[in-house]
Protein backbone atom coordinates (compact mmCIF):
# COMPACT_ATOMS: atom_id res chain seq x y z
CA UNK A 1 0.00 0.00 0.00
CA UNK A 2 1.35 3.00 -1.15
CA UNK A 3 0.32 6.19 1.13
CA UNK A 4 0.85 9.90 -0.68
CA UNK A 5 0.77 13.12 1.72
CA UNK A 6 -0.80 15.76 0.20
CA UNK A 7 -0.83 19.34 1.67
CA UNK A 8 -4.58 19.76 2.01
CA UNK A 9 -7.50 19.30 0.32
CA UNK A 10 -6.66 20.76 -2.99
CA UNK A 11 -3.62 19.06 -2.95
CA UNK A 12 -5.12 16.11 -2.19
CA UNK A 13 -7.66 16.13 -5.22
CA UNK A 14 -5.25 17.21 -7.80
CA UNK A 15 -2.87 14.08 -6.87
CA UNK A 16 -5.73 11.94 -7.05
CA UNK A 17 -6.97 13.41 -10.45
CA UNK A 18 -3.67 13.21 -11.65
CA UNK A 19 -3.41 9.58 -10.84
CA UNK A 20 -7.03 8.73 -12.56
CA UNK A 21 -5.69 11.86 -16.03
CA UNK A 22 -2.54 9.00 -15.95
CA UNK A 23 -4.65 6.19 -16.57
CA UNK A 24 -6.67 7.95 -18.95
CA UNK A 25 -3.50 8.99 -20.70
CA UNK A 26 -2.27 5.48 -20.64
CA UNK A 27 -5.57 3.31 -21.78
CA UNK A 28 -7.96 5.72 -23.54
CA UNK A 29 -10.74 3.13 -23.16
CA UNK A 30 -10.53 2.42 -19.74
CA UNK A 31 -13.16 1.50 -17.42
CA UNK A 32 -13.18 3.99 -14.29
CA UNK A 33 -14.59 2.79 -10.82
CA UNK A 34 -16.09 6.31 -9.56
CA UNK A 35 -17.51 7.60 -5.85
CA UNK A 36 -19.38 10.52 -4.78
CA UNK A 37 -20.01 12.10 -1.05
CA UNK A 38 -17.92 15.11 -0.47
CA UNK A 39 -14.30 13.74 -0.74
CA UNK A 40 -13.78 13.24 -5.14
CA UNK A 41 -15.76 16.92 -5.96
CA UNK A 42 -12.37 18.63 -6.05
CA UNK A 43 -10.95 15.98 -7.95
CA UNK A 44 -14.18 16.08 -10.42
CA UNK A 45 -13.67 19.31 -11.02
CA UNK A 46 -9.60 18.98 -11.51
CA UNK A 47 -10.69 16.15 -14.30
CA UNK A 48 -13.43 19.05 -15.64
CA UNK A 49 -10.65 21.73 -15.86
CA UNK A 50 -7.88 19.81 -17.58
CA UNK A 51 -10.92 18.34 -19.78
CA UNK A 52 -12.08 22.11 -20.55
CA UNK A 53 -8.25 23.02 -21.16
CA UNK A 54 -7.96 20.37 -24.01
CA UNK A 55 -5.33 17.69 -21.89
CA UNK A 56 -7.91 15.03 -21.05
CA UNK A 57 -10.45 13.10 -23.90
CA UNK A 58 -12.81 11.34 -21.60
CA UNK A 59 -14.52 10.12 -25.48
CA UNK A 60 -13.47 6.24 -24.82
CA UNK A 61 -13.78 5.98 -21.13
CA UNK A 62 -16.53 3.88 -19.18
CA UNK A 63 -17.33 5.02 -15.80
CA UNK A 64 -19.14 2.44 -13.04
CA UNK A 65 -20.22 4.15 -9.72
CA UNK A 66 -19.88 1.81 -6.95
CA UNK A 67 -23.60 2.67 -5.36
CA UNK A 68 -26.40 4.42 -5.34
CA UNK A 69 -29.79 5.05 -2.58
CA UNK A 70 -32.78 2.56 -2.85
CA UNK A 71 -35.92 4.16 -3.92
CA UNK A 72 -34.04 7.71 -5.72
CA UNK A 73 -33.99 7.62 -9.65
CA UNK A 74 -31.74 9.53 -11.71
CA UNK A 75 -33.45 12.50 -11.95
CA UNK A 76 -33.67 12.49 -8.15
CA UNK A 77 -31.12 15.50 -7.02
CA UNK A 78 -30.11 13.59 -4.25
CA UNK A 79 -29.55 9.99 -6.32
CA UNK A 80 -25.63 9.44 -7.02
CA UNK A 81 -26.47 9.55 -10.68
CA UNK A 82 -27.83 13.00 -10.09
CA UNK A 83 -24.79 14.16 -8.22
CA UNK A 84 -22.68 12.33 -10.86
CA UNK A 85 -23.95 14.14 -13.74
CA UNK A 86 -23.54 17.85 -11.61
CA UNK A 87 -19.96 16.87 -10.79
CA UNK A 88 -18.48 15.07 -13.91
CA UNK A 89 -21.22 13.43 -16.59
CA UNK A 90 -22.44 16.52 -18.04
CA UNK A 91 -19.23 18.46 -17.93
CA UNK A 92 -16.81 16.11 -20.37
CA UNK A 93 -17.23 14.42 -23.13
CA UNK A 94 -18.14 11.04 -21.43
CA UNK A 95 -20.55 8.99 -23.76
CA UNK A 96 -23.78 8.68 -21.45
CA UNK A 97 -24.41 5.10 -22.18
CA UNK A 98 -20.56 4.44 -21.37
CA UNK A 99 -21.65 5.75 -17.82
CA UNK A 100 -22.79 3.25 -14.80
CA UNK A 101 -24.88 3.92 -11.96
CA UNK A 102 -26.49 0.77 -9.71
CA UNK A 103 -30.01 0.71 -10.58
CA UNK A 104 -32.10 2.19 -6.79
CA UNK A 105 -35.32 1.84 -8.25
CA UNK A 106 -35.36 -1.67 -9.82
CA UNK A 107 -38.04 -3.70 -7.32
CA UNK A 108 -36.15 -6.90 -7.17
CA UNK A 109 -32.77 -5.81 -5.87
CA UNK A 110 -30.83 -8.39 -6.20
CA UNK A 111 -31.93 -8.67 -9.76
CA UNK A 112 -30.55 -5.23 -10.33
CA UNK A 113 -27.52 -6.00 -7.95
CA UNK A 114 -26.97 -9.08 -10.38
CA UNK A 115 -26.86 -7.39 -13.18
CA UNK A 116 -24.90 -4.91 -12.14
CA UNK A 117 -21.67 -7.09 -11.46
CA UNK A 118 -23.21 -7.98 -15.39
CA UNK A 119 -22.01 -4.63 -16.02
CA UNK A 120 -18.75 -4.54 -14.65
CA UNK A 121 -17.76 -8.29 -15.82
CA UNK A 122 -18.87 -7.11 -19.74
CA UNK A 123 -16.97 -4.17 -19.75
CA UNK A 124 -13.90 -6.16 -19.09
CA UNK A 125 -13.27 -5.11 -14.93
CA UNK A 126 -12.38 -1.87 -13.40
CA UNK A 127 -9.30 -0.76 -14.14
CA UNK A 128 -9.00 2.49 -11.90
CA UNK A 129 -11.30 2.31 -8.83
CA UNK A 130 -11.87 5.40 -6.94
CA UNK A 131 -12.73 5.55 -3.17
CA UNK A 132 -13.73 7.80 -0.37
CA UNK A 133 -13.28 6.34 3.08
CA UNK A 134 -16.54 6.39 5.81
CA UNK A 135 -16.04 7.52 9.55
CA UNK A 136 -17.20 3.82 10.72
CA UNK A 137 -14.54 2.69 7.72
CA UNK A 138 -16.74 1.71 5.18
CA UNK A 139 -15.77 1.99 1.44
CA UNK A 140 -19.18 2.05 -0.77
CA UNK A 141 -21.64 1.29 1.36
CA UNK A 142 -20.08 -1.62 2.81
CA UNK A 143 -20.54 -1.21 6.20
CA UNK A 144 -18.74 -3.06 9.14
CA UNK A 145 -19.26 -6.74 9.31
CA UNK A 146 -19.59 -7.09 5.78
CA UNK A 147 -17.81 -10.19 4.19
CA UNK A 148 -15.05 -9.73 1.94
CA UNK A 149 -16.25 -11.97 -0.32
CA UNK A 150 -19.58 -9.85 -1.42
CA UNK A 151 -20.55 -8.73 -4.82
CA UNK A 152 -22.90 -5.85 -5.40
CA UNK A 153 -25.91 -6.23 -2.90
CA UNK A 154 -28.39 -4.30 -1.19
CA UNK A 155 -27.60 -3.02 2.55
CA UNK A 156 -29.47 -1.38 5.28
CA UNK A 157 -27.08 2.01 6.40
CA UNK A 158 -26.20 1.93 9.67
CA UNK A 159 -27.58 4.80 11.79
CA UNK A 160 -23.84 6.61 12.00
CA UNK A 161 -24.25 6.28 8.06
CA UNK A 162 -27.88 7.68 8.29
CA UNK A 163 -26.34 9.95 10.06
CA UNK A 164 -23.59 11.53 8.25
CA UNK A 165 -25.41 11.64 4.94
CA UNK A 166 -28.37 13.75 6.56
CA UNK A 167 -26.22 17.09 5.29
CA UNK A 168 -27.42 16.53 2.14
CA UNK A 169 -31.22 16.43 3.05
CA UNK A 170 -33.96 18.46 4.14
CA UNK A 171 -34.42 16.35 7.36
CA UNK A 172 -33.64 13.12 8.31
CA UNK A 173 -37.04 11.41 6.88
CA UNK A 174 -35.94 12.05 4.05
CA UNK A 175 -32.38 10.30 4.00
CA UNK A 176 -32.67 6.59 2.75
CA UNK A 177 -31.76 3.83 4.52
CA UNK A 178 -31.37 1.26 1.97
CA UNK A 179 -28.54 1.37 -0.97
CA UNK A 180 -27.32 -0.96 -3.35
CA UNK A 181 -23.55 -1.18 -3.43
CA UNK A 182 -20.14 -3.06 -5.25
CA UNK A 183 -19.57 -5.22 -2.65
CA UNK A 184 -15.96 -5.60 -1.48
CA UNK A 185 -15.24 -8.67 -3.49
CA UNK A 186 -16.51 -6.34 -6.32
CA UNK A 187 -13.77 -3.50 -5.26
CA UNK A 188 -11.05 -5.54 -4.86
CA UNK A 189 -10.94 -6.72 -7.92
CA UNK A 190 -10.33 -3.88 -9.55
CA UNK A 191 -6.52 -3.61 -10.88
CA UNK A 192 -5.86 -0.47 -9.09
CA UNK A 193 -7.52 1.08 -6.37
CA UNK A 194 -7.27 4.98 -5.36
CA UNK A 195 -8.52 6.09 -1.61
CA UNK A 196 -8.92 9.93 -1.40
CA UNK A 197 -9.05 11.21 2.39
CA UNK A 198 -8.91 14.57 3.91
CA UNK A 199 -9.81 16.01 7.51
CA UNK A 200 -8.49 15.25 11.06
CA UNK A 201 -12.12 13.39 11.42
CA UNK A 202 -10.62 11.04 9.42
CA UNK A 203 -7.41 10.54 10.62
CA UNK A 204 -8.65 7.65 13.27
CA UNK A 205 -10.51 5.96 11.29
CA UNK A 206 -7.82 5.93 8.04
CA UNK A 207 -4.91 4.72 10.99
CA UNK A 208 -6.76 1.85 11.72
CA UNK A 209 -7.43 0.69 7.99
CA UNK A 210 -4.20 1.12 6.93
CA UNK A 211 -2.10 0.19 10.29
CA UNK A 212 -4.43 -1.81 12.02
CA UNK A 213 -5.33 -5.64 11.55
CA UNK A 214 -7.41 -6.48 8.29
CA UNK A 215 -11.14 -7.31 9.82
CA UNK A 216 -14.55 -7.24 8.62
CA UNK A 217 -14.91 -4.28 11.11
CA UNK A 218 -13.22 -1.98 9.34
CA UNK A 219 -13.87 -2.61 5.70
CA UNK A 220 -11.11 -0.33 4.27
CA UNK A 221 -8.75 -2.50 6.21
CA UNK A 222 -9.06 -5.03 3.50
CA UNK A 223 -7.14 -2.63 1.21
CA UNK A 224 -4.13 -3.58 3.01
CA UNK A 225 -4.52 -6.89 1.18
CA UNK A 226 -5.07 -5.63 -2.17
CA UNK A 227 -1.70 -5.45 -4.35
CA UNK A 228 -2.00 -2.01 -6.11
CA UNK A 229 -3.66 0.41 -3.67
CA UNK A 230 -2.69 4.23 -3.37
CA UNK A 231 -4.15 6.43 -0.67
CA UNK A 232 -4.10 9.53 -0.89
CA UNK A 233 -4.69 11.84 1.98
CA UNK A 234 -4.52 15.10 3.60
CA UNK A 235 -2.02 16.19 6.50
CA UNK A 236 -5.19 16.64 8.81
CA UNK A 237 -6.35 12.95 7.73
CA UNK A 238 -2.76 11.55 7.90
CA UNK A 239 -1.95 13.22 11.18
CA UNK A 240 -1.82 9.78 13.34
CA UNK A 241 0.01 7.63 10.53
CA UNK A 242 3.87 8.28 10.82
CA UNK A 243 5.87 9.48 7.74
CA UNK A 244 7.30 6.71 5.50
CA UNK A 245 5.38 6.53 2.29
CA UNK A 246 4.87 2.74 2.15
CA UNK A 247 2.60 0.92 5.10
CA UNK A 248 2.36 -2.77 3.52
C1 LIG B 1 -19.69 7.18 -2.01
C2 LIG B 1 -19.29 6.08 -1.14
C3 LIG B 1 -18.92 6.29 0.30
C4 LIG B 1 -18.10 7.56 0.55
C5 LIG B 1 -17.79 7.70 2.03
C6 LIG B 1 -17.05 8.98 2.34
O1 LIG B 1 -19.96 6.69 -3.31
O2 LIG B 1 -19.27 5.00 -1.58
O3 LIG B 1 -18.18 5.17 0.73
O4 LIG B 1 -16.93 7.51 -0.20
O5 LIG B 1 -18.97 7.68 2.77
O6 LIG B 1 -17.89 10.06 2.08
P1 LIG B 1 -17.37 11.56 2.12
O7 LIG B 1 -16.41 11.71 1.00
O8 LIG B 1 -18.62 12.38 1.91
O9 LIG B 1 -16.76 11.76 3.45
Amino acid sequence: MRIVRAKDYQDMSEKAACMIAEQIRRKPDCVLGLATGSTPEGIYEKLTEWYRAGELDFARVTTVNLDEYRGLDSENVHSYYHYMKEKLFSRVNLRQERTFVPDGMEPDSGRACREYDGIIASVGGVDLQLLGLGHNGHIGFNEPGTDFETRTHCVDLTESTVRANRRFFASMDEVPRQACTMGIGTIMQAAEIVMAVSGEDKAEVLRNAVCGPVTIMLPASVLQLHRNVTVIADEAALSLVGHGGRVS
